[in-house]
């Protein structure tokens, strides 16, 4: 009887070239083709073959039925079918196995193998959840009752986590289910990055590359994971995390079924949730992983605390000191902090409590769910190792107890949430502190005064003698020198066909850049610097060292250099996808750029800047932000170029006057171009300009309103003041879109270009207006928002010789004053 039926499918399959559309359930001898779909009872989800992106090879897999590109399991990740159509078969075996087949050799590709017995009445359904589920039972009967689960795809997560799925341990069988990212929106195979739950001490998730942790978003305090400073219970989505014998594992529920909601590791590493609302058109970003520095790991090393609004970013813990001063004071946090002075152990110890804390790792943790905070803080006093106490459960009064041992990692500070800690300290050291009230006045004074002397010192000897401070710096940067790869000349040479205009790029700043392919395939970007730089070799050779520490995922990485005779070369990763303009302003490309794409570009450059700003050693304002600056990997991630040369070329204050004016016509913020001054927030104004160029589509520089006289500024805010700020998106976006979304990037972008810099926000407080922590005040009057303004104000107002290029790619000028 069953192989009758298998015969009589046969001969369907081959009569009727048209394949069998879908079906809700698999049973043995009934097969799915490729071409053929098994659908959720709701119609929510789909299993079938597929192809990713631009690949041939075809895939199992299952996605969402309203949007087909969006695959949130793969079963055969690792093992594509060969390139040739049509010739994958899912089956079920009498044994309750789920079987891939190549139909070309009939060889297994993938199995859901765990049972080996025959099994009675096995069937495979996707479920509404997206679960796709072996059982056994009766099963079209529906009573439930009488099934079985045997195997299930949320037991072998990919990239997504989706609700209801178990991200943890089975302890019984020692499985562990983890997130891990696809190599590529190509290839769905196990790729770098990875989310799990990590067992030891008290658990906490990681997300880690390779084996090295990059984030952790810690433990489970009873509302959130330690890492998430929000205590407020979402809409849509219910955490929780289960620790027993059996099972550790994480888990996200709905709590309001007409939402889809996913969590997804992409291809860079990047963990972001969505959510789409069933009246909405699409995926909206819920939230966006990483958002500041304090959340690389361990970024500030032991015993110290990171916070995001501090200058520098890392700072000891109370009775500890940094264990190497010089590098911390070239703010290499990585060696981290000591105690002062050792414990007594004496019973004579105190605690210093912190709060709004990001608690640190619990790898070596111990803990107990039962003890009040009292106890624990006598539990900490009887170890000598103890370094540090909190609560295990912040939910009404707090409960639990969780101890350090030896040293604290990977803290941080929330400006708002976060959790009470508890640090060990000297009895001294408290009674210390206690005074500060009445001892520390005097202090402080003397201290500020010293600190003006110096500064006046300081001043004196900059102005005085540009040479000492170089010297010095030159020695500094020895220290820390950590070699990038020198690449000799033939090589370059060789690799770019002698710098063949074939392989030109495009001219940035400081010379032109062309693609190289080294001999064994490997792409790059070689930027030729102009010769007209004083800079002698050690020197240019330093600061490129320096440079190449600099490494966000948002800033185009330097690879090595290349310094010969005359040649001074600085060799970058090659980035297919060009630059931003290329898309933004193209009538043709910009339509690859949808306003998902933008809203993560957005993102992305403020992320990198950031880091140039906040966090990285050296402070960076890159002073020529431009469309053109921004270029774009193979995934469309947004990575600033051409940031380190503003130190190289340009003298090195932060904040300060200059004599050149060096930069882009459109980009430039007013007090620069007219007085020549700088600070972080002229990359604050380039940046608001890049912003509301990638909403609109339309050049600054280019555009002007034919009635009122106005550039994109004035535009954007005259649409702003009339409340019709929406006419503003870009007709090619029109399609798909979050007002929300779109109207917050137009107010950040109004409030980035701000007449008066003090009016501007600064990158952290932009980074959180995005995301939307924090509210956005009213922008005022953008600068220069007459077509007219650039012209006059360079030519009238000031009387400096100006440059133009006449290269249309190389708009940066140079003006001397
Ligand atoms: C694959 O197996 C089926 C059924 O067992 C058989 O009819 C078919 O000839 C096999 N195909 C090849 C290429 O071996
Ligand atoms: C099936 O079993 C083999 C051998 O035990 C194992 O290597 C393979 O990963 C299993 N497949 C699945 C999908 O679990
Ligand atoms: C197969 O997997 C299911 C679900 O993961 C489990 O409940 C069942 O015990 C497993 N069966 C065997 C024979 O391992
Ligand atoms: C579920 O979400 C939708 C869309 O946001 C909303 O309209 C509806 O009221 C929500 N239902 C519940 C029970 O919260
Ligand atoms: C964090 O830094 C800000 C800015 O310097 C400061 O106001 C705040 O007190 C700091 N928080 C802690 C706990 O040190
Ligand atoms: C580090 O900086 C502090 C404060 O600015 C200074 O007192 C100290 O001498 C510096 N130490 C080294 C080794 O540079
Ligand atoms: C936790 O502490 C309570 C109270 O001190 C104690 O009774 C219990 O045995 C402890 N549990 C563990 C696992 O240590
Ligand atoms: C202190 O705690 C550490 C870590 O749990 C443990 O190895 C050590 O034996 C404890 N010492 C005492 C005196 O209890």
């Amino acid at each position: 009887m069953e192989s009758f039926r298998v015969l009589y499918l046969y001969t369907l399959l081959i009569c009727f070239i048209k394949p069998l559309t879908s079906r809700d359930i698999i049973t043995p001898g009934n097969l799915l083709r490729d071409g053929e779909t098994l659908v959720s009872s709701r119609g929510f989800f789909e299993l079938g073959f597929f192809s990713p992106g631009s690949s041939n090879a075809r895939y199992l897999g299952a996605w969402y039925k309203k949007s087909p590109s969006t695959i949130f399991w793969v079963a055969n990740r690792d093992k594509p079918l060969n390139n040739d159509r049509g010739n994958g078969v899912l089956q079920l075996n009498d044994r309750g196995v789920l079987l891939l087949l190549d139909a070309s050799n009939n060889n297994t590709v993938w199995s859901s193998n765990n049972s080996s017995i025959k099994e009675y009445n096995p069937f495979v359904q996707l479920l509404d959840s997206g679960n796709l589920v072996v059982k056994i039972g009766y099963g079209s009967d529906n009573s439930g009752n009488l099934e079985q689960l045997l195997w299930q795809s949320f037991d072998y997560p990919c990239d997504t986590l989706m609700p209801g799925m178990k991200l943890g341990w089975d302890q019984e069988t020692g499985s562990n289910r983890f997130l891990s990212s696809w190599k590529s929106s190509d290839d769905p195979g196990r790729g770098d990055y990875a989310m799990k739950v990590d067992r030891r001490g008290y658990p906490q998730i990681f997300e880690l590359k390779g084996s090295e942790v990059m984030v952790r978003a810690g433990s489970w305090n009873g509302f959130s994971l330690t890492g998430f400073a929000n205590h407020i219970p979402d809409p849509v989505i219910n955490a929780e995390f289960v620790m027993n014998e059996k099972e550790v594992y994480f888990k996200l529920d709905l709590i309001n079924n007409s939402v889809f909601f996913r969590y997804v590791i992409n291809p860079s590493g990047i963990g972001q949730s969505f959510d789409w609302v069933i009246q909405r058109s699409g995926w909206r970003v819920v939230h966006t992983g990483t958002p500041d520095t304090c959340a690389n790991y361990a970024l500030c090393g032991t015993n110290s605390i990171c916070n995001i609004s501090n200058n520098p970013v890392c700072e000891c813990l109370r009775g500890y000191a940094p264990k190497n001063l010089k590098d911390w004071n070239v703010s290499d946090w990585n060696g981290g902090c000591t105690r002062r002075v050792s414990l007594n152990c004496d019973g004579g110890d105190g605690f210093k409590q912190y709060t709004g804390i990001k608690l640190p790792d619990t790898s070596s943790s111990w803990y107990n769910m039962t003890m009040d905070l009292e106890e624990c803080k006598k539990t900490c006093l009887q170890n000598c190792s103890c370094v540090a106490y909190s609560n295990l459960d912040i939910r009404g009064e707090g409960s639990g107890c969780l101890i350090w041992f030896d040293q604290l990692l990977d803290m941080k500070q929330f400006p708002t949430g976060g959790q009470d800690l508890y640090v060990r300290v000297l009895a001294s050291d408290l009674d210390h502190f206690r005074d500060e009230g009445r001892g520390s006045m005097g202090k402080k004074k003397l201290y500020g005064i010293a600190v003006g002397c110096a500064l006046f010192v300081m001043s004196i000897m900059i102005l005085g003698s540009t040479l000492i401070a170089k010297k010095r710096k030159l020695r500094n940067s020895r220290k820390e020198v950590m070699n990038i790869p020198t690449f000799g000349l033939s090589i370059i040479i060789k690799a770019t066909d002698n710098f063949s205009i074939v392989n030109k790029l495009g001219e940035g700043g400081f010379g032109p850049v062309y693609k190289g392919t080294l001999e064994d395939g490997q792409e790059l970007a070689v930027k030729r610097l102009s010769t007209k730089s004083g800079q002698g070799f050690e020197e240019l050779r330093n600061e490129v060292e320096l440079i190449a520490k600099l490494q966000h995922r948002n800033l185009v990485k330097l690879i090595g250099c290349c310094i010969e005779g005359e040649e001074k070369l600085l060799i970058y990763e090659y980035m297919p996808n060009k630059s931003l303009d290329h898309f933004i302003f193209d009538e043709t490309h910009s339509k690859l750029l949808d306003w998902l794409k933008r809203w993560h570009i957005v993102h992305g450059i403020a992320r990198g800047l950031v880091y140039l700003h906040i966090d990285s050693r050296l402070r960076i304002i890159h002073r020529d932000l431009k469309t053109s600056n921004i270029l774009l990997d193979a995934f469309m991630n947004p990575k600033i170029s051409d940031f380190g040369l503003a130190r190289t070329f340009w003298d090195d204050q932060i904040e300060a006057n200059t004599n050149k004016v060096v930069g882009t016509y459109g980009y430039m913020p007013p007090e620069y171009v007219t007085r020549g001054q700088f600070s972080m927030k002229s990359d604050v104004f380039s940046f608001g300009v890049i912003v509301l160029e990638i909403v609109s589509g339309k050049k600054n520089r280019i555009f002007s309103d034919p009635e009122y006289y106005l550039n994109l500024l004035g535009h954007a805010w005259r649409l702003w003041m009339q409340g019709r700020a929406m006419e503003l998106l870009d007709e090619c976006l029109k399609e798909s879109y979050a007002e929300s979304e779109v109207m917050r990037c137009i107010q950040v972008g109004l409030l980035c270009v701000q007449q008066r810099a003090e009016d501007r926000p600064d990158m952290s407080a932009i980074v959180s207006m995005l995301i939307g922590e924090k509210l956005l005040p009213q922008p005022k009057a953008p600068g220069f928002y007459t077509s007219s303004d650039f012209p006059r104000d360079l030519t009238s107002l000031h009387q400096r010789s100006i440059q133009f290029s006449q290269n249309e790619i190389s708009e940066t000028t140079l003006l001397g004053r």
